[in-house]
């Protein structure tokens, strides 16, 4: 049997966004779109295999061998720093990754801030840069809402069309990174299909300068 690509897909929006670019690069695999449980999807023909995992697992599969390429936003690189090969920029899910609050909130410098976040690592840093002391609250979604209740006093945070922030009274204050959709390579498997990834990534990065 000839070689099969695995490739960990980011389940949603982004997910289907990104595979409609795979099928228009020739990789295509219509039962992925069947709605059907099954978990791995292969088109032999094809020599390429799907299977979607929730966005912030992609590189856990892919810097283990599990995949061995995805796609997942550059978030979740900045986060968790995998041991990945990070190949092309898809200019896809294109965000921000911001610090936010409320209209009227003033930064008092003498006390610790009250930061909520999914993303504790990337407020660390930027907070350590800046020599402020700050107190992380790791939340794991609806982040919006913790300085809203008094549980933080700002929120590190994707921000894509401003319209969370704005139906909450909420204001961008700094952005800290752009974000948007990257393909990822294991680093083994980089080695041992690199003709396949190599063809596929410049397939992928002229249908992503294309669009
Ligand atoms: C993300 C993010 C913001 C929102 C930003 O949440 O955490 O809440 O999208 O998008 P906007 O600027 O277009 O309003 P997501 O929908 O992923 O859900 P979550 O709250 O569970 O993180």
């Amino acid at each position: 049997m000839s070689e099969v690509l695995k490739v960990a897909l980011p389940k949603g929006r982004l997910g289907e966004k990104v595979y409609s670019m795979f099928a228009a690069c020739g990789y295509e695999c219509p039962e992925l779109l069947s709605g059907s449980r099954k978990l791995i999807f292969t088109n032999e023909e094809k020599r390429v295999s799907y299977f979607w995992v929730k966005p912030s697992d992609v590189s856990v599969y892919v810097e283990r061998g599990a995949a061995d390429i995805g796609v997942c936003g550059k978030d979740i690189l900045f986060e968790y720093e995998p041991d990945v090969y990070e190949l092309a920029d898809l200019k896809t899910g294109i965000c921000r990754m911001a610090v936010a609050a409320p209209e009227s909130f003033t930064d008092d410098l003498s006390r610790t801030l009250k930061v909520a976040t999914k993303f504790g690592h990337i407020a660390s840093e930027y907070y350590s840069d800046l020599g402020r002391d700050i107190d992380i609250i790791h939340l794991n979604g609806s982040i919006e809402l913790a300085p809203l209740l008094g549980l933080s006093d700002v929120i590190v945070d994707i921000v894509e069309t401003g319209t969370t922030l704005r139906e909450n009274g909420l204001k961008e204050r700094e952005t800290i990174a752009p974000v948007s959709a990257r393909l990822i390579s294991n680093k083994a498997s980089y080695m041992f299909k690199k003709d396949m990834i190599d063809e596929l990534a410049a397939k992928l990065g002229k249908e992503a300068s294309g669009r």
